[in-house]
């Protein structure tokens, strides 16, 4: 039988519910949204069983006038826009007039409502749209009865009390830390939960995350155009198992963007190992008419006009905050390395970003630099190691010198004040890392600074710095070393066929490699800064990374893959010893490197063991 029926309205409202009404904490999100739209100053919530029982939602908002209350349980009703025009610079969480309409469907509810200037508040029922005089000041309370008490088939998916209660909580706290300025209260089967009044949006963050959070993260404050991006994102060191403490907000709303996903993984893909997280929370402001809201009924993705212009400034901006090695040691990323001053430790970092400080200690473990460390130490460095240490520099790493800045420099710090830092004094005022001791069995160096003892991981370091400059000097073009001897190895079918069609992306980086025989490679030129790289196993390495994917990916978005394998292969091996100088050398090539904090696997290249750290552990005057 083919006979086309309308359907009856609660059927539609109820297929509807299924897109907007998925479990309890949907109903929250758009119940929470209409208080938030109504201008309220303080929001509760009151859930019973994960919401499945009751979710229950009081605010002190602009009401609904008597005679809109049957109107807003209608589909497709909203007071929030009137034109298309309208939904293309829609300023409100909600806008398609449907939520409430597809709840009533699903669940026993009732509004009760009081506008500004009526006498008493009218209460409406869901089911028989009847209204009954009630007593409320002024504002509006929405409960939601029984979700799915109509339809068995959907309450079937619905998970256990604790899991829909655990949706709900990370909706609530998705409203909380949008809107630090709104108080906002939560409680589940009578007990408070959460507790919020009106606060700065730092401290909302820090309610919500955890002091521990924003001690250990960044924060970000970045403008281009008509974008902003304001908010906190974690150090490496606070990197979690999951993405459970990633919040992303356009406009005010949450929402889960590919695009934007993209671009924070890619700004956190030198310092953090693939399989951890960054812990976020952030937010993007720009003209609503840069971005459609309406692709999905639960608004939680979105699509940008200048879709990427948006993804390069959320990496720009984020890269160039976390770049700001823990020891306040780089400059921007567009700006050449800010180079140390001797009043540097802390005092930048304080007045820019009062969180960047504090994270910037715990960043890597024991990082601390007492302020005027630099300035009381120069008597006791060890003499002959300065002077050995600028040839030093010289021969071990060439392009360290030409990098460093020769005259003051400025850059702008990520909250758009500009930072001057003058650049290392040439005779006295002691490095950060301060001097070489020695080696410790072939893999650290222990130096001496003013606050005490630093040890250094010599591989993860170097490892750091040769990628940082393979990376820079990639850039522009690299110097290249000719062999006097090729380095010649056998090489099966594939490697031949890879180095013949890669042979220029492989020059690009430095490298000339052609056949020497039917089943031989000859490298004949590498970067100058890999010249005692093991050649040979390098280039192995290199071609089984290039065969796997097509040149034209490679230089793109392979690149840094293959320059950490240049790096890594590159850098100094465990048990090569290091004379002092060379030492040396490293750790005024880490002071001058971004990012110099961890290798490029998110791992620590140092620590620091304060002389109290010391003098506690060994008791002395107590
Ligand atoms: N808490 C509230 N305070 C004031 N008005 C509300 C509240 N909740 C809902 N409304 C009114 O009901 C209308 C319908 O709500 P809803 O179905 O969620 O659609 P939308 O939010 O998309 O407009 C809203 O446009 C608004 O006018
Ligand atoms: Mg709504």
């Amino acid at each position: 039988m083919t006979v086309i029926r309308r359907l009856p309205d609660l059927l539609i409202n109820q297929i509807a519910a299924g897109e907007v009404v998925e479990r309890p904490a949907s109903v929250l999100k758009e119940v929470l949204e209409n208080a938030v739209d109504a201008g309220s100053r303080a929001i509760e919530v009151q859930l019973e069983q994960g919401g499945v029982r009751r979710i229950r939602v009081t605010d002190d908002g602009c009401g609904i006038d008597r005679e809109d209350l049957a109107l807003a349980l209608e589909r497709h009703a909203t007071s929030k826009i009137a034109s298309l025009d309208d939904l293309e610079r829609v300023g409100t969480m909600g806008f398609r007039g449907e939520a409430l309409a597809a709840i009533a469907a699903v669940a026993r509810t009732t509004i009760t409502s009081r506008a500004d200037g009526e006498a008493h508040a009218w209460r409406i029922d869901g089911s028989d749209r009847s209204l009954t005089p009630a007593a409320l000041n002024q504002g509006t309370v929405v409960d939601v009865a029984d979700l799915y008490y109509n339809t068995p088939a959907r309450r079937k998916f619905l998970k256990s009390e604790g899991t829909e209660y655990a949706h709900c909580d990370d909706m609530f706290r998705r409203v909380a830390l949008a809107r630090p300025d709104i108080g906002l209260q939560l409680s589940h089967n009578g007990r408070v939960i959460h507790r919020l009044p009106p606060a700065a949006p730092f401290a909302r963050v820090g309610a919500l995350m955890g002091d521990d959070f924003l001690l250990n993260a960044r924060e970000v404050a970045a403008e281009g155009g008509i974008l902003r991006l304001s908010g906190f994102a974690s150090l490496p060191a606070y990197s979690r198992a999951s993405r459970d403490a990633q919040y992303f907000f356009v406009n005010g709303r949450f929402v889960r963007d590919k695009l934007l996903a993209h671009a924070v993984r890619e700004a956190y893909t030198d310092i953090l190992h693939g399989s951890r997280h960054p812990a976020y929370v952030l937010f993007l402001e720009l003209d609503p008419a840069g971005v459609d809201v309406n692709v999905h009924p639960a608004k939680i993705e979105v699509r940008f006009r200048e879709s990427r212009a948006v993804h390069q400034f959320v990496y720009h901006a984020l890269k160039r905050v976390l770049a700001e090695s823990g020891a306040g040691l780089a400059g921007g990323e567009d700006g050449p390395p800010s180079g140390l001053s001797a009043d540097r430790p802390g005092a930048n970092d304080a007045s820019a970003a009062p969180f960047a400080a504090q994270g910037s200690t715990a960043a890597g473990g024991a990082q601390t630099y007492p302020a005027g460390a630099a300035r009381s130490w120069p008597q006791q460095a060890p003499e002959q190691g300065r002077l050995a240490m600028d040839s030093a520099s010289r021969s071990y790493f060439d392009f360290a010198a030409s990098a460093r800045p020769a005259a003051a420099t400025t850059y702008a710090s990520p909250t758009g004040a500009t930072t001057s830092a003058r650049p290392l004094p040439a005779g006295d005022g002691a490095p950060p890392l301060g001097y070489a001791l020695g080696q410790l069995h072939g893999i650290y160096i222990l130096a001496q600074n003013a606050a005490g003892l630093i040890l250094v991981d010599m591989h993860a370091a170097h490892e750091r710095i040769l990628y940082e400059k393979l990376k820079t000097v990639l850039d522009g073009c690299p110097s290249v070393q000719r062999l006097l001897i090729p380095a010649v190895f056998s090489a099966g079918a594939k490697d031949m066929a890879a180095a013949e069609e890669c042979a220029d992306v492989l020059a690009g980086m430095g490298f000339e490699v052609s056949a020497a025989g039917p089943q031989e490679l000859a490298v004949r030129s590498v970067p100058a800064l890999l010249a005692n790289a093991p050649v040979a196993e390098l280039m192995r390495k290199l071609l089984e990374e290039l065969r796997e994917f097509p040149a034209s990916d490679v230089v793109t978005a392979r690149r840094n893959e293959l320059l950490a394998t240049m790096a890594c292969h590159g850098a100094v091996r465990a048990n090569r010893q290091l004379t002092l100088p060379e030492m040396n050398a490293l750790l005024r090539d880490m002071e001058a490197t971004e990012r110099a904090d961890q290798c490029n696997h998110g791992r620590p290249t140092w620590t620091q063991l304060t002389m109290a750290d010391l003098d506690r552990f060994f008791m002395r005057g107590q």
